[in-house]
């Protein structure tokens, strides 16, 4: 039986690596990335309906046309699969904008996902895949659900099995209360040659260490490039970091472009007590939450 609606999960992710190797003739920026998904999420509602593409957002300050990446997903697979029926989508927002934590290409990805079970499979999955690397480097990572080493402009993603490093763990994510634009970053890395200019192969070196080692060794080996202008800009977020570090986070990054800091803790006590330290140093965050690996 095929449904006329369907709720979906939207998951984010964190980058546990983000390598920039070097800027490209097309204007991106070739990388190597190690990307986990975590356990927050976004919810889509997708029912077959009407005309068009109809869509509506739980955060007012979200444009609800072609300027929002699920409607340009939804409009791309309508007609990639040649479907003339309408769609009604509803997206109810619970991870922060312009976070690092990918929630616009995860609502992409979990729209392509959707519609395809809603019109019974029309697209073949490298179908899928074509469409969600030319809406965004991000995207192809959501049409999975396991942790993945992303090559390319990020949108090349070889699926990997659940780090044993991570096994118990938990992440602590912290958001500072603004966002950092992904071209923003990006643009300004231009001031950093040794960031623009990584060594390739730290991907696979940290890869290695979180199939084979323990949480602590691996954790020297979690890099993000990005960290170069937005801790320039933002020095809270060093600040984050150098306290996280210093109270017991056994790993803490910058996910993606940011601004969202997370760190890696052991179980979660652990992360319940850091946390709370962390309130009582820099008060309420603006939003923070503890999920398990
Ligand atoms: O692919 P996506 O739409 O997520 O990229 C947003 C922006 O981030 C791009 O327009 C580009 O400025 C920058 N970017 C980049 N290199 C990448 C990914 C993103 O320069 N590999």
């Amino acid at each position: 039986m095929i449904p006329t609606n369907l709720e979906k999960d939207s998951p984010g992710k964190v980058n546990l690596l983000l390598n920039i190797l070097g800027k490209r003739t097309d204007g991106f920026h070739e990388l190597e990335t190690v990307m986990h998904p975590i356990k927050v999420f976004d919810r889509l509602s997708l029912e077959r309906k009407g005309q068009g593409i109809q869509l509506s957002c739980s955060d007012p300050s979200l444009p609800t046309d072609s300027r929002n990446l699920v409607y340009r997903a939804a409009e791309k697979f309508l007609e990639t699969a040649k479907i003339k029926d309408g769609v009604g989508l509803y997206l109810d927002k619970k991870i922060p904008l312009a976070a690092g934590l990918g929630g616009g290409s995860g609502n992409a990805a979990t729209t392509l996902l959707g519609l395809n079970e809603l019109f019974d499979q029309p697209l073949a999955s490298d179908q899928l895949q074509s469409i969600a690397a030319s809406l965004g480097s991000d995207i192809p990572f959501f049409l999975q659900s396991k942790p993945a080493l992303g090559t390319g402009r990020g949108e090349c993603i070889k699926p990997l099995e659940f780090f044993p490093a991570l096994r118990g763990a938990r992440f602590l994510l912290i958001h500072p209360g603004f966002g950092i634009p992904t071209p923003w970053a990006y643009e300004n890395l231009a001031r950093f040659p040794s960031a623009l200019n990584g060594q390739p192969g730290r991907a696979q070196k940290l890869v290695s260490a979180l199939q084979k080692t323990d949480l602590k060794t691996a954790a020297t080996e979690f890099y993000n490039s990005l960290e170069a202008p937005a801790l320039k800009k933002y020095p809270l977020l060093a600040l984050f970091q150098e306290f996280l570090r210093e109270e017991g986070a056994t790993a803490t990054l910058m996910s993606g472009s940011g601004s969202t800091t997370f760190a890696v803790l052991q179980d979660q006590s652990a992360a319940e007590e850091l946390a709370q330290k962390f309130q009582g140093h820099f008060g309420q965050a603006n939003w923070m939450t503890i999920v398990p690996v």
